[in-house]
């Protein structure tokens, strides 16, 4: 049986393995200087802040801090424990473990083993139980599952004893298959039960759904108990399976139930999940996601399902990466997966899989049918009912594209107020950006804004530090700024006279002849702040990438620097 893992061979793996190579494997990197970069696995980011050092053989990501060895990455980015981890870095090396023997006081995972091998016993008696109880065979063909699918489970039978399991008694109990009484003694949690074990992502059973074969016994399933090697919002039944039997996958389609994706793939379906009798969670989400790029998620059609499917999408948002599609598909109702294919067959399931909603549409739906957006309290109540879930999106296209959807579906335009609510408030600036002939600039805008109304700069302080981005005519800006803070209320014709001479006397009347950007009082203060909002951007990011070119370039960061740089990141 395996033992502890001696620390001196842990230290012997971390030196020869090459953290770039992990890392590479799983988030291509860039090598810039002495260091490797990408953007940050661990936080939604545009630029790469995420480093990694051959030398020091860690990673560190400016962004969000996130910090650590091969191992921890793996076990971070994986989802592997601590032991898998090493595990799969002594694979990807050639090395053996020479695990210790005895009990030695054992990493997180103590005493897991023997569960492992339990209930593995227990795997191989449920299914050697199955071959002698005519009533379960019977069972399984009435619900037409094959012996060829049933074997892919690995499905078995618990006979109706109470004492039916041998073996050591600590270890059944530690997994749960024995319940312990007061006096001490103890018995089979299963009994006369369909078995369906649920297996790890190695294949290990680590848990049993248990199923009633007479109607009328409850409950209709039992679930193995949490146990040191389960945890029930961790796993996701049948992903083992279906990693094994298909090669590529396009797409998994995520069911409610054991007898649904057994049915399923007995119909020739074979990428279906299911979670564990509870709603799926984000990081069950997350591994899926990191299996495929899409997700269907199934559910009967009646408000159960509908109820279940809307909290599948609020766990899905934040986890709409690029390239990442989440689907609903909702079966007419009475039907689970398992009940539409028998009757239908795989060809209609296909195509109602190929109908499921899309993530949008789903939102769009549910929403509306919660607001009257007739009036326009139900638009505004529209809006905010949508505002909690866009606001986790991170994928901007996605983004735009609900907000396209929102202003045919509102037939409304989003103006800045509407955009605000959504915390999506895009400058007003931009409208005017985009004028292709009228070539705008945040700059060029706010010095045609204070030509306007000087008065602007009262509100605004002198913002120096801007000169070094060296925008063009961000110079200019700063000294218009200046001439107003040192006379504040002057005219705009004074104003433009202190230029007489100037380098930039021309420019500035050009810019003063143009036609007023915009002429009411609000949207002007608005459209001023919106300017320098952005360069302020553009100072950040300019900082930003002084400060990692800097360090890229091998020089260390002064304390400043460094604390500098930790501000820039948080204030984005
Ligand atoms: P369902 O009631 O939809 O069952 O529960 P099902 O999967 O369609 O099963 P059949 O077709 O009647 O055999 C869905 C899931 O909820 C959990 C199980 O994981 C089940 O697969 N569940 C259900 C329980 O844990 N306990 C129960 O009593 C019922
Ligand atoms: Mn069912």
């Amino acid at each position: 049986m395996a033992g502890r893992i001696p620390r001196a061979f842990i230290d012997d793996l971390l030196d020869r393995v090459d953290i770039v190579e992990v890392i590479d494997a799983r988030v291509p990197l860039k090598k810039k200087g002495k260091e490797y970069w990408a953007c940050c696995p661990f936080h939604n980011e545009k630029t790469s802040s995420f480093s990694v050092s051959q030398n020091k053989q860690f990673y560190h990501c400016f962004g969000c801090q996130q910090h650590g060895n091969a191992i921890s990455f793996l076990m971070d980015y994986d989802h592997m424990e601590f032991v898998e981890a090493i595990e799969s870095l002594a694979a990807m090396l050639g090395l053996d473990i020479p695990y210790e023997k005895g009990q030695a006081p054992a990493p997180p995972n103590k005493g897991s083993d023997s569960l492992y091998t339990t209930l593995q016993q227990c795997t191989d008696y449920y299914l050697q139980q199955l071959e002698q109880n005519p009533a379960a065979i019977d069972y399984l063909k009435q619900r037409g599952i094959g012996s060829e699918t049933a074997r892919t489970f690995a499905i078995g039978y618990a006979p109706p004893g109470w004492n039916s399991l041998g073996g050591e008694r600590k270890p059944l109990t530690e997994a749960g298959m024995l319940i312990e009484k007061d006096n001490g003694q103890s018995y089979d949690r299963f009994r006369h039960r369909l078995m369906f074990p649920i297996r790890d992502r190695r294949g290990r059973t680590i848990a049993f759904g248990g199923r009633v074969i007479d109607a009328g016994d409850n409950p209709k399933y039992l679930n193995s108990p949490e146990s040191p090697v389960f945890h029930k919002g961790n796993e996701i039944y049948g992903l083992y399976e279906l990693k094994k039997a298909v090669q590529k996958i396009d797409e998994i389609i995520i069911t409610e139930g054991y007898m649904d994706v057994i049915a399923l793939v007995q119909h020739g379906v074979k990428t279906a999940v299911a979670t564990l009798g509870t709603a799926i969670n984000n990081d069950q989400i997350e591994k899926l996601f990191r299996v495929c790029k899409t997700l269907i998620f199934c559910f009967d059609g009646d408000a159960a399902g509908k109820k279940a499917a809307w909290r599948s999408l609020e766990q899905c948002l934040v986890s709409l990466k690029q390239g990442r599609l989440a689907r609903f598909l909702f079966l007419p109702e009475g039907h689970d997966p398992d009940t539409f294919i028998q009757q239908h067959g795989k060809q209609d399931f296909q195509t109602q899989i190929e109908k499921a909603a899309t993530l949008t549409e789903f939102l769009f739906a549910t929403l509306l049918s919660e607001c009257n957006i007739k009036s326009l309290e139900g638009k505004s109540q529209f809006i905010d009912r949508l505002r909690p879930y866009f606001m986790q999106i991170p994928l901007q296209s996605l983004k735009d594209q609900i907000l396209g959807e929102v202003e045919r579906q509102l037939s409304t335009k989003l103006d800045n107020r509407l955009l605000k609510i959504l915390g999506h408030e895009k400058p007003a600036v931009e409208s005017y950006l985009r004028i292709p002939e009228q070539r705008w600039t945040p700059t060029r805008l706010a010095i045609n804004l204070l030509l306007q109304k000087p008065s602007l700069a009262d509100t605004t302080g002198t913002h120096h530090e801007l000169a070094e981005t060296r925008i063009p005519g961000v110079d200019l800006l700063l000294q218009l700024l200046d001439e107003i803070h040192e006379q504040p209320g002057i005219s705009t014709q004074n104003l433009l006279d202190r230029f007489k001479g100037n380098e930039h006397e021309a420019h500035l009347y050009k810019l003063a002849a143009t036609q007023p950007a915009i002429d009411d009082e609000e949207s002007i203060d608005q459209m001023f702040a919106d300017c320098l909002e952005r360069l302020q951007k553009n100072y950040i990011e300019h900082r930003r990438e002084l400060l990692i070119d800097k360090m890229q370039g091998g020089e260390s960061l002064s304390e400043t620097e460094k604390q500098e740089l930790k501000q820039l990141f948080t204030n984005q």
